[in-house]
């Protein structure tokens, strides 16, 4: 693929930007929390069936389309149909609408971090406040909140400006090994810790539901594992599409489809026994959400003493690493987008004009959801929050609800109908096996493109609709 758009330095290099995308908040403070609060092993096996009947094979579908092309969304569908356009547009905004918080999150992250950071020397990095009450001024200090994501996206911008091999391969070949290793470090710390045990009972034992307060409901569960699945994996909105563009054609696609859905499980895993056999031990009751990673995780470092400050800055520096290569793809599908579209009409736009162009509609976008301050700020007009769900009442969900609720799964969906009827599976076959690569799981591609996929996604797309919303 001889052309300027840049291309990775090696498979390695992209199967570590992949892994980077789909590591991310999702698996840190979704998916453990989730795990326990629904069954623990039976909630694990659930998201396994998800992740290998949709996850696997949405990420091999779409690394497909974008070699194939090589493409970013926008133009990649429309050549495999003009009509298939909407399809790449879902991408692109969704894309663009999940910046619009997710660097928000980062930013408090790196704010966690700086707190853990200025305490090692002695310094107060939390103004002596505890968790909650830390968390509440922070969240309601719109202003500082909008400072911390602007460093992230300057921070974004640097890296997706740096070009494919020279800035996104070269953050994650860094990020994703030392993101590892943090997980290890607090694991290892953990389990010295007495009651840490408990943190086990709670992520794999029916046990965890008592403990959080549920009651086991397979639907629930089902729909819990599959949305998390799909945004885990950053399927659905063409960030694979963006990132398989980049690819030679020499790397294995059927087997990086399976390798990049295995390790953001493990990461999720992993995540989970770097936080509550801590918060357990430290006598911290279960959450998800921000409610998890902010203030339980700040009070259970709090109650660690001085060496607290330091698992604490190691985490918040891994929630950064996770978050900062998430944001990146995100931030390329979109500028590629830029890219590949100016180049098409013959009015090349160079990269480092186009991320500057795509950071400031993203960082306008943010605005608003770090002035809402988690819904504390009634950005939300009251008409509106009188159809959702309670807990899904501020602009942040309101971003959420479009791109991971609804523009997600109906991208996910339309792909594999596209590739499994339209196209044909040969199309996808023939990419797949280039250059001598084999086709292992041809067969279970086949009938899981074609029929398991779509219909599996049809119930993750109406549940998690029905989940924002009062019904
Ligand atoms: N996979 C990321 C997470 O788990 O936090 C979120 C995400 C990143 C979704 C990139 C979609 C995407 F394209």
């Amino acid at each position: 693929m001889e052309n300027n758009r840049g291309s990775w330095g090696s498979n390695l290099g992209f199967i570590m930007a992949a892994i980077g995308s789909a590591i991310g908040m999702g698996n840190l403070w979704g998916f453990p929390y989730k795990m326990g609060a629904n069954g623990g092993f039976p909630f694990l096996i659930i998201y396994l069936f998800f992740v290998i009947t949709c996850g696997v094979v949405c990420m091999g579908v779409e690394m497909v389309i974008g070699r194939k092309t090589g493409k970013s969304p926008v133009l990649a569908m429309s050549q495999l149909g003009k009509r298939y356009k909407i399809v790449g547009w879902f991408g692109v905004l969704s894309a663009t609408i999940i910046m619009g918080f997710y660097t928000m999150l980062v930013g408090y992250a790196v704010r966690y971090m700086l707190g853990f950071g200025i305490q090692i020397f002695g310094a107060s990095g939390f103004g002596g406040m505890g968790g909650t009450d830390f968390f509440v001024g922070y969240t309601c200090s719109p202003w500082v909140v909008l400072a911390f994501t602007l460093l992230t996206f300057a921070l974004c911008y640097i890296i997706v400006a740096g070009g494919i091999e020279t800035g996104i391969e070269k953050f994650n070949k860094v990020g994703i090994p030392a993101l590892f290793g943090i997980l290890i470090v607090i694991i290892i710390y953990n389990f010295t810790l007495e009651g840490a045990s408990q943190g086990l009972v709670y992520m794999f034992t029916t046990k965890g539901m008592e403990m959080a307060g549920t009651e086991f409901n397979f639907i629930t569960a089902c729909r819990m594992a599959a949305g998390q699945m799909l945004f885990s994996c950053s399927l659905g909105m063409g960030a694979m599409i963006t990132y398989g563009s980049y690819l030679g054609k020499d790397a294995n696609i059927s087997k990086n489809a399976w390798i990049i859905p295995a390790a953001d499980t493990s990461a999720a895993i992993l995540a989970g026994l770097a936080i509550f056999p801590a918060v357990f031990a430290q006598g911290g009751s279960p959450k998800g959400g921000p409610g998890l990673l902010f203030m339980t995780m700040h009070d259970t470092f709090t109650s660690m003493g001085w060496i607290g400050n330091v698992i604490g800055f190691l985490f918040y520096l891994l929630v950064i690493f996770a978050g900062i290569s998430s944001c990146i793809s995100l931030m390329e599908v979109t500028s590629a987008h830029i890219i590949d579209s100016s180049a098409a009409k013959s009015k090349p736009m160079s990269r480092k004009k186009a991320v500057g162009i795509v950071t400031l509609i993203m960082v306008v976008l943010s605005i608003p959801v770090c002035l809402d301050q988690l819904g504390m700020g009634s950005i939300i007009p009251p008409f509106y929050n009188s159809f959702m769900a309670e807990g899904s009442k501020d602009l942040l969900d309101v971003y959420d609800l479009l791109s991971e609720g609804i523009m997600m799964p109906l991208g996910a969906i339309l792909m594999c109908l596209i590739v499994g009827w339209k196209k044909g599976l040969n199309w996808m076959e023939e990419e797949v096996e280039l250059e001598g690569n084999k086709f292992h799981t041809k067969k279970f591609f086949h009938i899981c493109v074609k029929y398991v996929t779509p219909l599996v996604m049809v119930f993750v797309l109406v549940a998690l609709v029905l989940s924002y919303i009062n019904v």
